[in-house]
């Protein structure tokens, strides 16, 4: 039989992606059964081993993301995990916030340097602002310059579906924190982060809450924590001293307007003049929506086999995303 100190030490190589201690744990175990005269199970033993060896790594998966970093079933549907290509040079944003990220960025590169030193790199951020103007990108973008896997934590989900047992979900996720460096995104943190005095829920959401600023606090994994909102004027006040980072996506500027239609619109020859005359329409839209118009005005110059697109056709479709909205806030 395998001592519990044996067992204890392949769980913790598992855990920390020791392949090699992995099979030299179990080695040792094999050889500890040969001496108790358990020639057959130690046979047995050291034939998984060579199987194992000699087929696809048990641990790490070298060709691509690593097998271990698979939400554990019994959160599959708290947590979602991509691997994003996407990079920050592919955002347009404020240069205040391209220069925080740089430097979050530079920080996480780095964070050897910083440690030798006791210092920490910054890896807790808070992103408030408009939708469709960049938070999930930038958490995207993140985890693309970082290479690592971006795990997207669903909290409205926590709230409804595990009324009751949602502290014990939130462990199980800050566990993941802790044992897999990845970026962790929580979106739509309203759902737990609404102010502790709103008297009307039922307690569940405070305790969800309180776990978390007692869970973020004692933190000290090497994974990168985002929290996102919509609605930061709802969020408990007591939040915003446990990141290291408030980055606020504002809706685009005109400047920034046109730089989003000028990346979009790279391969199509529209004349400075054009692009301002957009931007100016544009005002008041999103990224996501500006984004959504190019795309709407690109496939109708496919469609009728045009190689060209017409400034008349963005703003026309720059038009329609705009009484879109009009159409939502007056049925709101
Ligand atoms: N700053 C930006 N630069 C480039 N593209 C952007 C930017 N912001 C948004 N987009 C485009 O809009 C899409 C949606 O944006 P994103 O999901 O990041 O918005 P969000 O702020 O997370 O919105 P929500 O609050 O609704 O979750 C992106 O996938 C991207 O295509
Ligand atoms: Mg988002």
């Amino acid at each position: 039989m395998a001592s519990s100190s044996q067992v204890k030490a392949l769980l913790k190589s598992y855990i920390e992606k020791d392949e090699e201690r992995f099979y030299a744990t179990a080695m040792q175990l094999a050889a500890d059964e040969a001496k108790r005269g358990h020639g057959k199970v130690a046979e047995e033993i050291r034939n998984l081993i060579n199987k194992a060896r000699t087929s696809k790594s048990l641990i790490a998966d070298n060709e691509g993301p690593t097998l271990i970093v698979r939400p554990k079933k019994e959160l599959s549907d708290l947590l979602s995990v991509t691997y994003p290509k996407v990079r920050l040079s592919d955002m347009t944003l404020e240069s205040e916030l391209i220069t925080r990220l740089k430097r979050l960025l530079d920080e996480q590169k780095q964070a050897e340097k910083l440690k030798a030193y006791g210092l920490n790199p910054r890896k807790t951020l808070l992103f408030t602002g408009c939708p469709g103007c960049g938070k999930t990108m930038a958490a995207s973008a993140i985890a693309g310059e970082l290479s690592m896997p971006l795990f997207v934590v669903r909290l409205d989900g926590l709230i409804t579906k595990y009324m009751g047992e949602s502290i014990a979900k939130l462990r199980l996720i800050f566990d993941s924190i802790q044992n897999t460096r990845a970026v962790f995104l929580f979106d739509e943190f309203d759902s737990i982060g609404t102010h502790r005095s709103v008297t009307n829920d039922v307690g569940e959401i405070k305790r969800v809450l309180n776990s978390f600023l007692m869970y973020i606090e004692e933190d000290n994994s090497d994974s990168i924590i985002i929290a996102a909102t919509n609605h930061p004027q709802s969020l408990d006040y007591a939040l915003f001293r446990r990141f290291d980072e408030l980055l606020e996506f504002k809706m685009p500027t005109v400047e920034l307007i046109s730089e989003f239609l000028r990346n979009k619109l790279s391969e199509y020859k529209i004349k400075k003049s054009g692009i301002e005359t957009l931007a100016a329409k544009a005002l008041g839209l999103s990224f996501a929506d500006i984004e959504i118009a190019c795309e709407d005005a690109v496939k109708s110059a496919i469609l009728k086999n045009r190689k060209t697109l017409s400034i008349n056709e963005l703003q026309k479709t720059l038009e329609e995303r705009i009484s879109f909205h009009n159409n939502y806030k007056k049925s709101d």
